[in-house]
């Protein structure tokens, strides 16, 4: 098969022919039919990531494709199935231990499962653990680069869920002008929230989340002075926030985290979900006297994902908000450079292998 393979970290991605993946007990193949490229693919190709990846490798986190041969243990799956490849796989025998196929193992106990899952989406096939597929129904075959769309979705349905977002809370997302804040917004007006507060600092990518989604969106726009977000958050949600949901990238800073988690009421929860990594300064005293709860998220989990498919095919997302830029596999390095120049809530670029 013909797969775009990362040999050496900094160095393009090599259109090679890889043996064909075979499947196995608890491993179905399947042929991709499309596979998303993230905003940050670049950093994570040429090192400046430092994700824990073993070279070569055929990359790509999870993607669209139908079943081309199942596994003997699977009792439903059939060849031809239309499925959702989830990249997040988890040890059989300790949970705690997870890679993202063909992206990045997470703890040196995890090492065995990259090395038998390691090849990931920018192949023409992909081995995939069973329970890792999950079928979509029929769809057109031209859509399937849309339907990539659930990988983006699906992270900050995570998020909602561990926050356990209830219809009618008020939420601020923070970096909702990014790709997973932006997705989030989207998400949590589908599971009823009654007011979503999208902060960021490109006005346009603000103005246009408040076109799209009328006036359960209000923007924010961040100035980075602490005193004056946290001002302005307040004034937008103008009642009490519920919960905060955070996407602020590894670039962020402390201040620019802190402001939006000072806003939260007494019992509202505060959900970590993005890259950075400077150290928050909570108070000891608030978070005891308004009894707040702070968690960090982790995409997602498997039930998560026939759920979002539902709220899809029941129109509650429309994945036509989404506006796709598509690449052959023998142009998988521009489409890493067209998804680092285009992040942003509506953009989604994918390989067609
Ligand atoms: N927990 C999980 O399961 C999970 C899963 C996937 C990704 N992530 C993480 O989520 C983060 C966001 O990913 P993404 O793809 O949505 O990124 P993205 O599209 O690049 O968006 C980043 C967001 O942060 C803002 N931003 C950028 N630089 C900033 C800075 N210096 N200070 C403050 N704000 C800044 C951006 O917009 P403005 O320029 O408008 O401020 C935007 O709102 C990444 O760090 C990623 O690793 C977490």
């Amino acid at each position: 098969m013909k797969a775009a393979v990362l040999k050496e970290f900094g160095a393009p991605l090599a259109i090679e022919t890889l043996p064909d993946p075979e499947p196995m007990a608890g491993g179905v193949v399947v042929d991709v039919v499309a596979a998303g490229v993230t905003s940050y693919a670049a950093n994570v190709f040429n090192g400046s990531r430092n994700y824990a990846l073993e070279l070569p490798v055929a990359p790509g986190a999870g993607g669209i494709g139908r079943i081309r041969a199942v596994s003997p243990d699977a009792t439903t799956l059939k060849v031809g199935d239309w499925v959702f490849c989830e990249a997040t796989v988890r040890s059989r025998d300790n949970a705690a231990d997870s890679i993202l196929q063909g992206w990045t193992y997470r703890t040196a106990a995890a090492l065995p499962l990259h090395r038998l899952y390691h090849h990931g989406s920018y192949a023409e096939r992909m081995l995939v653990p069973t329970e890792n597929v999950t079928p979509l129904g029929e769809i057109e075959p031209a859509e399937a680069g849309r339907w990539t769309a659930l990988g983006r979705l699906l992270v900050p349905f995570g998020g909602l869920i561990a926050g356990d977002l209830k219809a009618g809370e008020t939420l601020v997302i923070s970096g909702a002008t990014g790709g997973f804040g932006g997705a989030g917004v989207a998400v949590a007006l589908a599971m009823g929230a009654g007011l979503v507060v999208a902060t960021g600092r490109n006005p346009g990518t603000l103005d246009d989340l408040v076109r799209r989604f009328g006036p359960r969106v209000r923007a924010v726009r961040m100035s980075g002075v602490e005193a004056d977000d946290l001002d302005n958050i307040v004034k937008a949600a103008a009642g009490p926030i519920d919960m905060v949901l955070d996407f602020l990238p590894r670039e962020a800073t402390a201040a620019q985290v802190q402001a939006p988690l000072a806003t939260v009421r007494h019992g509202g929860r505060i959900i970590l979900m993005g890259g950075v990594r400077s150290e928050l300064a909570l108070s000891y005293n608030v978070l005891m006297h308004k009894e707040l709860t702070v968690r960090g998220a982790w995409m997602y989990s498997r039930e998560a994902i026939p759920r979002m498919i539902q709220m899809i095919r029941a129109g509650l997302i429309d994945l036509s908000q989404f506006e796709l830029t598509e690449f052959a596999l023998s142009e998988a390095n521009d489409a890493v450079a067209h998804a680092a120049a285009n992040a942003g809530p509506r953009q989604l670029t994918t390989i067609r292998p």
